[in-house]
């Protein structure tokens, strides 16, 4: 079942009904200030960083659900309600959400009113703008009372939901004209506020909440509202909110527009105040200047437009399966950009008040990215290296706000380094920038102990050798990159973390996985050597390559699939030995995408297991069977019931890892396959089953052994985003960044006649046309660049001011 579509051309999805089977959400922010916005107007935003500077209060996991956020009630003649549904949720005669790039529209009628809020962050400024177009389709003049409402958060939205003994005494707010002045904490040591403004005089406003709502009513039944007055109350201690009332008067057909802002400012200590007590409002001023029209507003949205239009350009297709273009064209890559911006920090699972940037996840994240904003990836790329240890170990998580390593979770998570070197590869391969391999990068944030990052990246590479275990495969530590394995934890007392407890430093655990991530990611060292001219260093990286290859199969294998890991008393994991958890996903994926076992035989009898043991309809499976009681020896990942999380469920991250290494093995069919058995506009039609929004993707899907198989949970903020946006793009689609230009190797399906990618490459637009005469799946032929054929399937780096057309033949 569906409840909207995609509108293409605008590149929005369209909702029509405010009952998803989930909330359905968008993102709002290109900078600093970001906000969530859900298909009913809830939400929160807050500035930079979702823990310490949240401007409004949300309540998660809440009844009813996605409780806080910028509603507007109508108040007609008795009757009220809001056109977002929620949270009055009276009947509307029209409904729609249109979540777009960067702005959400949301309408909704009733009794002949029809009302608008557009949401978005401009370009370049510290606030949401929403604008309220209200129109009467009835054919009778109409007063009505239109109420604003928004909640504001005491600032640290982890004190805000915890800290009550304070909290109700601090609340302050300073009300001047049609301006809501929130500057709770601004008297001591806070250097900001927030304001929320409307562009027309008012006739009444309310800042406290519990004269606004009634102490026992909640904000579907607020008492201003109910009886169409506002109080004009002032928040003091208790919960300050903004609500402004305004009577408007429409006369059939007519339509009124007003200008909303919530926004944050800052001012230096120095020029806090205005007088005693009175804050200085000149800059909030000049951004309630800047959007008094609503032409204003329209000209920053289309700058919105426009900035997007040029992110999205960078990697066009044109295909016949509308499906596929619309992921490759927008809403994959705009995930990728909201995964830049958020890391793991703030959705409706994250909650914004934990996790910082993963070290690991960061440098995934970037592989979706780097192509559109090239610069932003390489200050990210220095902001990890500089966490990273004298030893080449790094922090697992970084703070936002600091950029310093986070010491309450540490390192010990001995996949981390190799992530660093494929983050920078990639980096390189799309901006031809080796000038970033001699930038000094410290160790720890110690700006005293700095290195190349190329000497970064060789510590990354040794990490493993200097760490390896008693078969000669890469030590665990606290975990790979499946966190929930914890082979050196051995946890028994509730509250300890899975991810602290233990000790990091077992000399017998091993991971067969970072010993396939090894093999695949290592070669670019090697290759960067080379580059450098280090040929000496070159060969020893390779030798050592070479070992561990070999050394995965030897112990690695488990006669018809990789093995996930030794434990650490020395028993085998994810092996036919075991009776639960047999075979796992991530080996299989990463050995043969580092080509382990395919001259052998052995990839492609690993990639069948895959499909025999661990494919449903609704994706691949982590692992299976799944733990059906806890295993010491095995941590977190058998703390989760049958088919949830690590614990078999459908882990959306690594699925392509699987498509990508059927690709190795050519299998083009199967390969896309799998990639669209996930990809979330393909199971649109199954909305109701698969809950989450139908445009971006899922962590993870219930597994076949959950009760609700094929449920998602924990949208948008994934690695996944990232690594299908690869698998598509590069190891499918087949155009790969590649130090020398861009390399064509695709692997489809053999019915596909072909495709055109228009992508733009250091500058350089190319049109690439594909075409599959033969009906292969892999292979290329020929390949011309403006009318010349190539030696290779490398296409330079060709001159600018013009588009170089380019023919791939496939067969
Ligand atoms: C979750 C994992 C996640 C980890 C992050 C665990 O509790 O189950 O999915 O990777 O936390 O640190
Ligand atoms: C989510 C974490 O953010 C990521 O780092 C990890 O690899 C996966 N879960 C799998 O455990």
């Amino acid at each position: 079942m569906k409840f909207g579509f995609f509108d293409d051309a605008r590149r929005e999805y369209v909702i029509n009904t405010p009952t998803t089977p989930y909330p359905w959400i968008n993102y709002l922010g290109t900078e600093n200030f970001f906000s969530l916005i859900s298909n009913t107007a809830g939400g929160y935003c807050f500035y930079r960083d979702a823990r310490l500077r949240r401007l409004t209060r949300y309540r998660y996991n809440n009844t009813p659900n996605d409780s806080g956020g910028r509603y507007f009630y109508i108040y007609d003649g008795g009757d009220y309600w809001t056109p977002g549904w929620m949270p009055v949720k009276k009947e509307l005669s029209f409904y729609e959400c249109r979540h777009g790039m960067g702005y959400t529209s949301i309408t909704g009628e009733r009794n002949g009113i029809s009302a608008n809020q557009l949401v978005f962050v401009p370009l370049g400024y510290n606030g949401e703008v929403h604008k309220v177009t209200l129109k009467n389709t009835s054919d009778c003049d109409k007063s009505i009372t239109l109420f604003s409402f928004v909640e504001f958060c005491l600032w640290n939205a982890w004190d805000d939901m915890t800290n009550f003994q304070r909290n109700f005494n601090t609340g302050e707010v300073e009300i001047d004209g049609s301006v809501i002045y929130h500057k709770t904490e601004y008297r001591e040591r806070r250097d900001h506020y927030s304001f929320y403004s409307v562009n027309t005089p008012i006739d009444g406003f309310d800042t406290d909440r519990e004269t606004f709502m009634g102490l026992y009513n909640g904000p579907d039944t607020p008492d201003a509202v109910a009886k169409g007055q506002s109080s004009n109350s002032v928040a003091s201690g208790w919960s300050p909110i903004a609500s402004h009332s305004i009577k408007v008067s429409l006369k059939p057909g007519e339509e009124k527009q007003l200008i909303f802002i919530l926004g944050y400012v800052e001012n230096r200590e120095e020029e806090k105040w205005e007088s005693l007590g009175i804050i200085n409002k000149t800059k909030s001023k000049e951004m309630i200047a800047k959007f008094q029209t609503s032409q204003n507003v329209d000209n920053a949205l289309k700058d919105l437009e426009e900035y997007w239009a040029e992110l999205l350009s960078k990697y066009i297709i044109d295909s016949t399966d509308e499906k596929l273009s619309r992921m490759v064209n927008t809403w994959n890559p705009y995930q990728c950009m909201v995964t830049f911006n958020m890391s793991r920090s703030a959705s409706y699972f994250e909650s914004g008040i934990g996790r910082g940037m993963g070290f690991r996840d960061s440098n995934q994240d970037l592989l979706g990215f780097v192509h559109q904003i090239p610069q932003r990836a390489r200050e990210r790329i220095i902001d990890i290296a500089s966490t990273q240890f004298e030893n080449g170990g790094a922090y697992h998580q970084y703070q936002p706000l600091t950029k310093k390593g986070n010491n309450d979770i540490g390192g010990g998570f001995n996949d981390d380094p190799l992530w660093l070197i494929l983050g920078t590869a990639a980096y390189i391969k799309e901006t031809g920038d080796f000038g970033i391999l001699d930038e000094p990068v410290p160790f720890d944030c110690n700006e005293n102990n700095k290195a190349s990052l190329f000497e970064h990246l060789k510590r990354s590479f040794y990490h493993v050798i200097n760490n390896l275990g008693p078969h000669g495969l890469p030590l665990i530590g606290r975990a790979d990159w499946n966190d929930c394995l914890n082979l050196n934890c051995f946890s028994k007392i509730p509250d300890e973390s899975y991810q602290t407890y233990g000790d990091p430093d077992g000399r017998v655990a091993e991971s067969v996985f970072i010993a396939g991530m090894f093999v695949f990611i290592g070669p670019e060292f090697v290759e960067l050597c080379n580059r450098r001219g280090l040929t000496d260093e070159a060969c020893e990286a390779q030798r050592h390559i070479d070992k561990m290859r070999e050394i995965t199969i030897e112990h690695g294998f488990d006669g018809e699939w990789f093995l996930r890991a030794y434990d650490a008393l020395g028993n085998k994991v994810g092996s036919k030995e075991c009776d639960e958890g047999k075979i796992f996903i991530e080996p299989q994926g990463l050995c043969v995408m580092g080509g382990i076992g395919v001259s052998e035989g052995l990839a492609q009898k690993a990639l069948d297991s895959v499909k025999e043991m661990l494919d449903t309809k609704y994706g691949i499976m982590l692992q299976h069977p799944p733990y059906s009681k806890y295993h010491l020896n095995l941590g977190e990942i058998s703390s989760y019931p049958p088919g949830y999380k690590e614990n078999a469920g459908i882990f959306c991250h690594n699925n392509p890892w699987i498509a990508a290494a059927e690709t190795v093995l050519g299998r083009g069919d199967r390969a896309f396959e799998i990639y669209s058995k996930i990809a979330p506009a393909y199971v649109e039609d199954i909305s109701e089953i698969h809950r989450t929004e139908p445009y971006v993707y899922a962590q993870m899907i219930a597994g076949r052994d959950a009760v609700r198989h094929g449920e998602a949970k924990n949208s948008w903020l994934t690695g996944t985003a990232a690594w299908n946006f690869v698998t598509i793009t590069q190891w499918i689609l087949g155009i790969k960044p590649h130090y020398d230009g861009l390399m064509v190797d695709p692997c489809i399906p053999k019915a596909w006649d072909g495709y055109t990618i228009r992508r733009s490459f250091r500058g350089v637009e190319y049109d690439i046309k594909i075409s599959n005469p033969a009906h292969v799946s892999k292979g290329v032929k020929s390949v011309t660049v403006d009318g010349e054929k190539l030696a290779s399937n490398i296409i330079p780096v060709l001159g600018k001011g013009r588009v170089h057309s380019v023919e791939v033949e496939m067969g």
